[in-house]
């Protein structure tokens, strides 16, 4: 190696730790995000995801911390674990809270994987009546679910719903092509 492809080599190791740092930096940021939001900033961005059953959120899940813990996609059991969890610390809500606050976390913050989820959550997070759980349950048997598409053409599946959970809604993934 000469000099100028010496220089050239060190220059290219320079940009490439410089994007690797600025690609660090850019995920730190996106998780102090949220850490260092303000009580108001943070509520309002959860209510935004469906300010219908924030409303007994927040009154319920804000009393001992910021909506930065919370405001983070899990699937349907783990969010079971941490409404345990919150009781053993405390939390306290009525029947009719805990029903709404179930509703928000389910259409909000859950991600599913339709080829692995139980009826439970299918029933909860696609807003489905058992009968259609039982029946995406089946149809899965014969064939993996591979799209929004295969979903949303079972009976009794709402288009809306699961556009709704965009992301959140999720597949195995493809075979490897050889
Ligand atoms: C009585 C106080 C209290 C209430 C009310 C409360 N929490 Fe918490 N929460 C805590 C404490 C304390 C922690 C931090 C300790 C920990 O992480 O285990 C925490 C942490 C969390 C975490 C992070 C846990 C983890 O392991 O990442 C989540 C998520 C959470 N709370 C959600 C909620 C939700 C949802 C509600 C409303 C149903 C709620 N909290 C109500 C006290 C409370």
């Amino acid at each position: 190696m000469n000099n100028e492809s010496l220089k050239l080599f060190a220059g290219m190791g320079i940009v490439a730790s410089l994007v690797l740092g600025l690609g660090w930096t850019a995920v730190a940021v996106a998780q102090e995000d949220l850490a260092e939001m303000d009580m108001a900033t943070l509520n309002q961005r959860a209510a935004k995801l469906d300010p219908e059953h924030y409303k007994f959120v927040q009154p319920v899940c804000t009393r001992c911390h910021t909506p930065a813990l919370f405001l983070h996609s899990r699937q349907w059991d783990a969010w079971g674990n941490i409404f345990r969890q919150m009781t053993g610390y405390g939390a306290e809500a009525t029947p009719e809270q805990w029903d709404n606050i179930y509703k928000y976390f389910a259409t909000a913050l859950t991600q599913i994987n339709v080829n692995h989820a139980d009826i439970d959550e299918l029933v909860t997070v696609l807003g489905v009546d058992e009968k259609t759980a039982i029946a995406i349950v089946q149809r899965r048997s014969d064939k993996k679910f591979e799209t929004a598409e295969d979903v949303e053409a079972v009976p009794g599946v709402s288009k809306a719903r699961i556009e709704g959970l965009g992301p959140r809604l999720l597949f195995d993934q493809p075979p490897e092509v050889e």
